[in-house]
């Protein structure tokens, strides 16, 4: 890490500090406000801004790592979050996952090669009367079926 980095790091703590406070009960927020900066959590950041409010890095790391929500790599151009709830699971969701998985050649919580496509699998996304369904970005898929789901991979892989 150079200085710039180092004082950087130190200025966007100390932002993220006064945004959301100080109190040990706010390492929550505080997490979630730089996963909201980043798309996830850098090592640097957890450093200084424990650094900030005077806590232990190993307390954060502690909250972060017991919260599925909080992610510790980057995420790529585009997040894809495949529902897997109740309605979802019954109307065929692992297929469409499986599809995307295989598409993609990722896992859960991985981020393709190029950057483009992160894969994640989360609960109920409140639209369970177009399931299965799955949100890339801020956009909703429902009713999918798995070629129905590669025809958008290759519509966002073409530069969507
Ligand atoms: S279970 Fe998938 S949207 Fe509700």
């Amino acid at each position: 890490m150079s200085c710039a980095d180092c004082s950087n790091a130190a200025k966007e703590a100390r932002e993220v500090v006064a945004a959301v406070g100080s109190e040990p009960e706010k390492v929550i927020p505080l997490l979630q406000e730089i996963q909201k900066r980043h798309g996830y959590l850098s090592q640097e950041l957890i450093e200084t801004v424990a650094e900030e409010i005077n806590l232990p890095v190993s307390r954060l790391y502690g909250v972060a790592t017991f919260y599925s929500q909080f992610r510790f790599h980057p995420i790529g151009k585009h997040l894809i979050k495949v529902c897997k709830g109740t309605a979802c699971h019954v109307a065929g969701a692992e297929k469409v996952y499986s599809i995307i998985s295989e598409d993609l050649g990722v896992v859960e919580g991985e981020t393709t090669e190029d950057g483009l496509f992160t894969l994640e699998s989360v609960a109920c996304l409140g639209c369970c009367s177009l399931a299965p369904v799955v949100m890339i970005d801020d956009n909703i898929y429902g009713k999918l079926s798995p070629a129905k789901m590669g025809k958008i991979l290759k519509e966002y892989a073409d530069g969507k």
